[in-house]
């Protein structure tokens, strides 16, 4: 997993936490890179969930719900950090319907070792359904992103989500209804 999300996800613990939590979840974790992440590096995908496991232990918060939110504040990151994938979108069903053709496309071209998700996309003026297939438990990251998507763009679509019962998590379907 790219560094660029490690970093990020240390600023919203440092953020809505505290320093100390970051010193506490990285002793906690037992995390081999001992939280020295750059945005270029590549680290093993089983370190954040190790993270986000000992801030749940240390915040007494379902690792499901952490993961969401992450999701909801790195969507606004990305934002921030990639203004050229926002040109000319003015919706977020034109930006969701790029997810993998487009967006995730120009992500491997920036970081080929990128190790990302695939999504399948099928669009309507009125109904967006995206099915994520990961090789990573990710499918709540999944759903934050969208919802910060949903949020960013001002979207009043309903998000419904199905996941699939056996995947752990590495498959879901999301269904955006106007
Ligand atoms: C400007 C927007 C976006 C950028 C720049 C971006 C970029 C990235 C990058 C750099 C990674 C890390 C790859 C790695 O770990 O090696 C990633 C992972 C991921 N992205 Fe995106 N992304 C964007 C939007 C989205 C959106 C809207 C979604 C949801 C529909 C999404 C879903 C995911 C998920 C779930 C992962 C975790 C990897 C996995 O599940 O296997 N991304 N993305």
């Amino acid at each position: 997993m790219k560094g660029l999300v490690f970093t990020e996800f240390m600023e919203m613990v440092e953020d809505v936490w505290s320093l100390d939590m970051v010193d506490a979840i990285i002793l906690e974790s037992k995390v081999a890179s001992a939280g020295s992440y750059t945005s270029v590096g590549t680290y093993p995908h089983e370190e954040m969930v190790a993270l986000v496991v000992a801030l749940s232990k240390e915040t007494q918060t379902p690792v499901p719900d952490l993961v969401r939110a992450f999701g909801n504040h790195l969507f606004g990151r990305f934002a921030l950090a990639y203004p050229r994938f926002f040109e000319g979108i003015h919706d977020s069903f034109a930006f969701l319907s790029g997810i993998e053709n487009i967006i995730h496309a120009e992500v491997r071209k920036l970081y080929p070792d990128a190790d990302l998700p695939t999504f399948e996309v099928e669009a309507s003026p009125s109904r967006l359904t995206l099915t994520y297939f990961s090789e990573h438990p990710f499918a709540d990251l999944a759903h934050g992103l969208i919802e910060g998507c949903m949020k960013y763009f001002g979207e009043t679509a309903t998000l419904q989500r199905d996941t699939a019962p056996d995947s752990q998590g590495a498959q879901a379907r999301f269904i955006l209804v106007r």
